[in-house]
């Protein structure tokens, strides 16, 4: 059993057809990226999976549990975690508190009481700052951090939540290239503790990443299925190149 399955889904937006009857899968510990030309329906389809948006039709499965119509809370506590493309930083906070608070969220309220469990929460914020290169930067107010060290900052808050499946929407929009190299060094070692759907333009950098990919375009999906087999793809080089 795959851990997400969405099933023929369709998304209509008054006579647009975002999405017109996808399907895909995403395995356990798989990283998987989504890939097409601008307006292909990759946001419309990470919205449907986070909940966002509600599928016009078809379904989306995750662990063998349909949550196509489930709140987002629901799919939290399911096992889902997302980074959007808007910002879910506070600015005036510390880098730390910001992670504290990410982390805080997702703990019984009378475990905060006693020291020792506030001792593991520093302890896993310290964790986490450190995995994403911002352990010199804890006492920072998170508005000074650099766009690329912001994003990390975003992905260490949504990993917090111990998720099954991270989903991300172009994290490395507007990233220099030496922000996008160290995102890929950051990423990779999670996949130890989760799987991954991310959203991106730059196929250089996902194809170095995912173990699959699945092209979109014009709301369908062109090929899906191991990255070196969906590169090989002659209908994905068309799709992307055409519009890209
Ligand atoms: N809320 C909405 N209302 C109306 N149309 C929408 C809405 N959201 C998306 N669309 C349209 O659906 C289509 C797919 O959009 P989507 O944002 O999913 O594309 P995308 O592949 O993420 O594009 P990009 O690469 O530019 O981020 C586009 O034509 C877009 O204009
Ligand atoms: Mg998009």
């Amino acid at each position: 059993m795959s851990l997400l399955e969405v099933r023929d889904v369709t998304k209509v937006f008054g006579t647009l057809t975002a999405l017109g009857g996808a399907s895909m899968t995403v395995a356990d510990n798989e990283f998987h990226g989504l890939i097409g030309p601008n307006g292909s329906g990759k946001s419309t389809m990470l919205k449907c999976i986070a909940g966002a948006e509600i599928p016009t039709s078809g379904s989306v499965v995750l662990s063998g549990k349909d949550i196509t119509g489930a709140t987002p809370p629901e799919r939290s506590r399911a096992g889902m975690s997302l980074k959007f493309q808007i910002t879910a930083v506070l600015p005036q906070l510390s880098v730390y508190d910001n992670l504290l608070l990410a982390v805080q969220a997702h703990q019984p309220m009378l475990g905060l009481l006693l020291s020792r469990s506030r001792r593991a929460l520093d302890e896993k914020v310290m964790d986490l700052l450190g995995q994403f290169r911002l352990a010199d930067r804890r006492d920072d107010i998170a508005g000074t951090l650099s766009h690329g060290q912001q994003q990390w900052l975003e992905i260490a808050m949504a990993l917090s939540r111990e998720p099954k499946l991270l989903l991300l929407d172009e994290p490395t929009a507007g990233m220099s290239p030496q922000e996008r190299r160290v995102t890929g060094d950051l990423i990779a070692p999670i996949k130890t503790r989760c799987s991954l759907l991310i959203v991106e333009h730059d196929l250089d950098f996902i194809k170095d990443i995912c173990d699959s990919l699945t092209v979109l375009d014009q709301g369908r999906i062109v090929a899906t299925g191991p990255t070196a087999q969906v590169q090989k793809d002659e209908r994905v080089k068309e799709a992307h190149l055409s519009h890209g």
